[in-house]
């Protein structure tokens, strides 16, 4: 099967030209935000389809119907996405938006919005090796050629949607530029999902009654949306996503680069790291 990517350039960061136009591009920077609009930004990998399971689930109340029919990219279009621009503009009620823009690109159509935006990270090793699985069954995207040339180019931040360093830090240090804000790690939503999905209820001023809490946790638990083909992109063709050579709803763990990394690729990552955010208080867990 041959591969499909072209790649895109925009404002010095590379997109996938197969699902990003300068178009699209263009229309996510202008987007009309609406105050009863809820934006998930991530960098790829660290969690974006498990928090859009959970937000849906939350705007239900723990009804299942809407994830077990309709999918997720379709309840939670990409902003970026040149197929889903007709969708937004058609959406009724609040929208759900997801978007792996980095904040620059978004930071004016942001401005003085109250737009929720809820920002998932992930510890950038699993996100590393997610993504190198994700590169090789994707062939949208570029071959990622060996694990050691895929991590080389993650730590230049040259892969699609370029460094997840600068990814991280523009949405956290800003923060305080966007009205509504939270942030969540894919690891708190791991070791706590029941909490998880109580902030976000929280942080979206919907409450939750405990039945509802319980239905919205078994509907975005790991094996559920594994079995779930709105979710697990099997409805994706074979040409796009090939499942034989991978599965989307891989392995869902905390510390999973450690069956991947070498100690010296390890030691270079933290060092990259401890340069990159030296003045951030963020922190990661690493293993459980
Ligand atoms: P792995 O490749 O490490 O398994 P994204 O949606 O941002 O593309 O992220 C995909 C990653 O999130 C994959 O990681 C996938 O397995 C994981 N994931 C999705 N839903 C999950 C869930 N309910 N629990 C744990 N991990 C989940």
């Amino acid at each position: 099967m041959s591969r499909l990517d072209v790649t895109e350039c925009y404002q010095g960061i590379s997109f996938c030209g197969h699902l990003h136009t300068q178009e699209s591009l263009q229309y996510a920077t202008n987007f009309q935000f609406q105050d009863t609009d809820t934006l998930i930004v991530t960098y790829p990998k660290s969690g974006t389809t498990w928090m859009q399971q959970i937000v849906s689930l939350v705007s239900s109340h723990g009804d299942a119907t809407r994830v077990q029919t309709e999918p997720n990219w379709s309840r939670a279009p990409w902003l970026e996405q040149y197929y889903f621009c007709d969708l937004l503009k058609v959406q009724q009620g609040p929208r759900l938006i997801t978007t792996h823009l980095p904040y620059h690109l978004l930071a004016s159509a942001l401005q003085g919005s109250k737009a929720k935006v809820i920002y998932v990270a992930r510890n950038p090793k699993d996100v590393a090796v997610s993504y190198y699985h994700f590169h090789k069954m994707a062939n949208f995207l570029p071959d990622p050629g060996t694990f050691e040339e895929f991590l080389n180019a993650f730590l230049d931040g040259t892969v699609h949607f370029g460094s997840w360093f600068s990814h991280v830090k523009g949405w956290t240090n800003n923060a305080n530029n966007v009205k509504n804000f939270l942030y969540i790690t894919y690891e708190e939503m791991w070791q706590d999902l029941r909490g998880s999905v109580e902030k976000v209820s929280r942080f979206l001023r919907i409450p939750l009654q405990d039945q509802e809490l319980a239905a919205a946790e078994k509907h975005c638990c790991f094996s559920s949306m594994q079995g779930n083909s709105m979710v697990n992109y099997t409805l994706i063709p074979q040409e796009i996503m090939d499942h034989s050579k991978g599965k989307f709803m891989r392995k869902g763990k905390i510390g999973d680069w450690k069956n991947m990394f070498s100690e010296e690729q390890s030691r270079l990552f933290d060092a990259v790291l401890r340069t990159q955010l030296s003045e951030s208080s963020l922190t990661f867990v690493w293993e459980c």
